[in-house]
Parts: structure tokens; C-alpha cells; sequence
């Protein structure tokens, strides 16, 4: 099967190899996926240079633990293992594994879901990791609920939310599970994705190039900081006392890309009767079912923005980093 490759660190079009690699074979309790889609973000691009280092434990030291990248997908079932009981070849699945910039994976069938029934499968694949995080900061970070049962203020005050990175892949999730789960919201991003911002339900959309964070000039009750870990100073302007700063995004420093901001406004924003509550996102079985009632629903919809074929995966990989990508870019990876 054909697969990309990465051998060492380094920038994705120069370690980024499309080979002919064995097909796996599923184990007692996996499934193989033929992969249709599997999605690119930003984290491909730390991923592929070794970034942050503070990772490399988990990631690997001198090269990539798994030599395929790419750890979510949607994809069909072409073969289950002899202990699987609720797949069979032929189901549309989405979920997540590692090594899904490939024709093929093998994947444990207990992370894998049938796909939303009213998604394709290059618009499934733009939703597991993704909206996994969206969710966890919402809910678990800011403490919402659905219809706002987990804020305490009086019924009928909704909670305010201030989403940095809005249009992202994750942030395009955030600010539709805040509204689904009761909150006023207000995303920021770049001009020309407004419209995109405003389209997902967000009830105010700033344009972060004429009026950054720091001139915003009120106040919310949470900040889910996806995009430049502000300091408390920073976020002391933008919040009420006793506000949420929401950290999931870590931006700049090739050390720590930002968590070591996150650890400095976690000792210290008590001081300032602030509340912090970092997120690193777990796979979760229960949280993909969750989301994909959502989604059967509409309250929630990925936003796909292109898709490109397996052999340019580098490509796409710049694509997302380049800041015009709207919501998420897929890999077609059989086609
Ligand atoms: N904690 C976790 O478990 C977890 C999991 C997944 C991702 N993440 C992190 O979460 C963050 C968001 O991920 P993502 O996949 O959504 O990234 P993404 O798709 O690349 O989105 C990045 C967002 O940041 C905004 N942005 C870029 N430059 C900006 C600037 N100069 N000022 C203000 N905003 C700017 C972009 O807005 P415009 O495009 O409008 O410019 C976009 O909305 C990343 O740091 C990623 O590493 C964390």
C-alpha cells in the first residue's frame, strides 16, 4: 500500500516521503480501514519537526515514534479481527489511530464509531481530534453543560465566552459547542473568515488585526485560549473576576511552545482571582458518540475547507499553516 513516511524531523517537505510500505494486518480485536480522508492541522507541521522538545519522550527522541504520520481518519472496513463484535467490513467508520496518512490502517475496534449519517466521509474525517479538544475545553475547561446547567449564575444569564483561533479546525468546533451549550460567544479571527465566525452562531466575531486582546475593552467569563497564551495582564483585562482562562493552544518557543506560559499563569493566577484549567485533549469513545449525536442533530457541523491527494501531504501540511485554510483540509488517502 502506499503510505507517507518520515524517517527524521524536519520540515514536512523534506521528511515527507510517499513509499509502497506492507499492508498491516488487523490483530484479534482491530479492524483494517481502507483510509478515504484523514485531516492536516498546524500540529502536523510541530509534529513533523520534533516540536515542542519538551515532547519528544512521547513523540520520540531523535525520529517519529510512528513512522506513518497522521492520527485520526474515516475510512470503510475492509477485514475485522476474529475477537471484533460490532464492525464488519464494509461499515463507513471514523475515529482515531496513529499512522492514518496511509491506504490502510489497522485500528483497535474500540476506536472507531460508525460515521455521522448525515456526513460524507472527507467531512467525518475533519471531525474526531478536533472536535475532541472543542468539546473538552468547553465542557470540561469552562465547565459548560448543554442548556448552561453548569453555570452557576442566575437561569437566563448566559455565560460569556471569548474564543481566540475561532476559524481554526478547533476553534470552528468551540465556538459551535458554546453555543450549543448555552453560551453568549464571541470568536476572534482573522478578516476575511468573519463571515465563516458569524455563519457557526457566534454572537459577536472581532477581527484580531484592528483590535487585538489587548483593546477589546470589556469583559468575559471565560477565555478559551487557542491562539497566543496572553498574559495575565492580558487576560486580567478581558475577563471578570473569578473568569476562566481555558489554555488548549500553545504558541511560539520551539522548547515548550507555550505551555511554559501555561504552568506561570497557573501558579500565579490566583493572585489575580483568576481561574485556570489546561486542556490536553483525551480520545474518547464516549466523547465521539456525543459528538456524533450533535452532529446527527445539527447543532454541530465540521467545516471542510479542500482536500488533497495522499502524495501531498506536505503541501496540505503548508496549506494550514499558511492562515487561509477555512476550518480544516483533508488527505484523500485511497484515492
Ligand atoms: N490541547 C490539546 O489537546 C490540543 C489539541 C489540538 C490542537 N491544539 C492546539 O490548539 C491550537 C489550535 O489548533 P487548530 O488545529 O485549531 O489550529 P489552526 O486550525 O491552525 O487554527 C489556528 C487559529 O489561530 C488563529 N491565528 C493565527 N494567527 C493568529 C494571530 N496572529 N493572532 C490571532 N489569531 C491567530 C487563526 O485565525 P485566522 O486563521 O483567522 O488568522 C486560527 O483560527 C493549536 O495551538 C494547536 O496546537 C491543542
Amino acid at each position: 500500500m502506499r503510505a507517507i513516511t518520515q524517517d527524521s524531523y524536519g520540515a514536512p517537505e523534506e521528511v515527507m516521503v510517499l513509499r509502497d510500505v506492507d499492508r498491516p494486518v488487523p490483530g484479534e480485536r482491530e479492524v483494517l480501514v481502507r483510509v478515504h480522508a484523514a485531516p492536516v492541522s498546524g500540529t502536523d507541521w510541530h509534529l513533523a519537526r520534533g516540536l515542542p522538545y519538551v515532547a519528544r519522550p512521547i513523540t520520540g527522541w531523535r525520529r517519529p515514534r510512528s513512522r506513518i504520520p497522521g492520527y485520526d481518519l474515516a475510512g470503510t472496513v475492509v477485514q475485522a479481527g476474529p475477537a471484533v463484535a460490532t464492525l464488519r467490513p464494509g461499515d463507513q467508520v471514523y475515529g482515531w489511530a496513529a499512522g492514518t496518512f496511509a491506504e490502510y490502517v489497522a485500528v483497535p475496534e474500540k476506536q472507531l464509531a460508525p460515521i455521522p449519517a448525515n456526513l460524507t466521509l472527507e467531512q467525518a474525517a475533519a471531525v474526531p481530534i478536533a472536535a475532541f479538544t472543542a468539546l473538552q475545553a468547553i465542557r470540561d475547561g469552562a465547565g459548560l453543560r448543554p442548556g448552561g446547567t453548569g453555570d452557576p449564575r442566575p437561569a437566563g444569564t448566559a455565560p460569556r465566552v471569548l474564543i481566540t483561533g475561532a476559524s481554526g479546525g478547533v476553534g470552528t468546533y468551540a465556538v459551535q459547542f458554546a453555543k450549543a451549550y448555552g453560551a453568549h460567544v464571541t470568536g476572534m479571527c482573522r478578516t476575511s473568515k468573519i463571515d465563516l465566525v458569524a455563519g457557526l452562531g457566534a454572537d459577536e466575531v472581532v477581527d484580531y488585526t484592528s483590535t487585538p486582546l489587548r483593546d477589546l475593552g470589556r469583559r468575559f467569563d471565560v477565555l478559551i485560549d487557542l491562539y497566543g497564551n496572553p498574559s495575565l495582564d492580558g487576560c486580567s483585562r478581558v475577563l471578570v473576576p473569578g473568569g476562566t482562562i481555558v489554555y488548549v493552544g500553545g504558541t511560539g518557543g520551539r522548547w515548550f511552545m507555550g505551555t511554559d506560559r501555561w504552568l506561570r499563569g497557573m501558579a500565579l493566577a490566583p493572585l489575580r482571582r483568576l481561574r485556570t484549567r489546561p486542556v490536553i485533549h483525551s480520545d474518547s469513545r464516549d466523547d465521539l458518540a456525543t459528538i456524533t449525536g450533535m452532529i446527527e442533530s445539527g447543532a454541530v457541523r465540521p467545516v471542510l475547507d479542500r482536500t488533497f491527494p495522499l502524495a501531498q501531504a506536505a503541501e496540505a501540511i503548508r496549506y494550514v499553516t499558511a492562515g487561509e485554510v477555512r476550518g480544516q483540509a483533508v488527505l484523500r488517502c485511497a484515492d
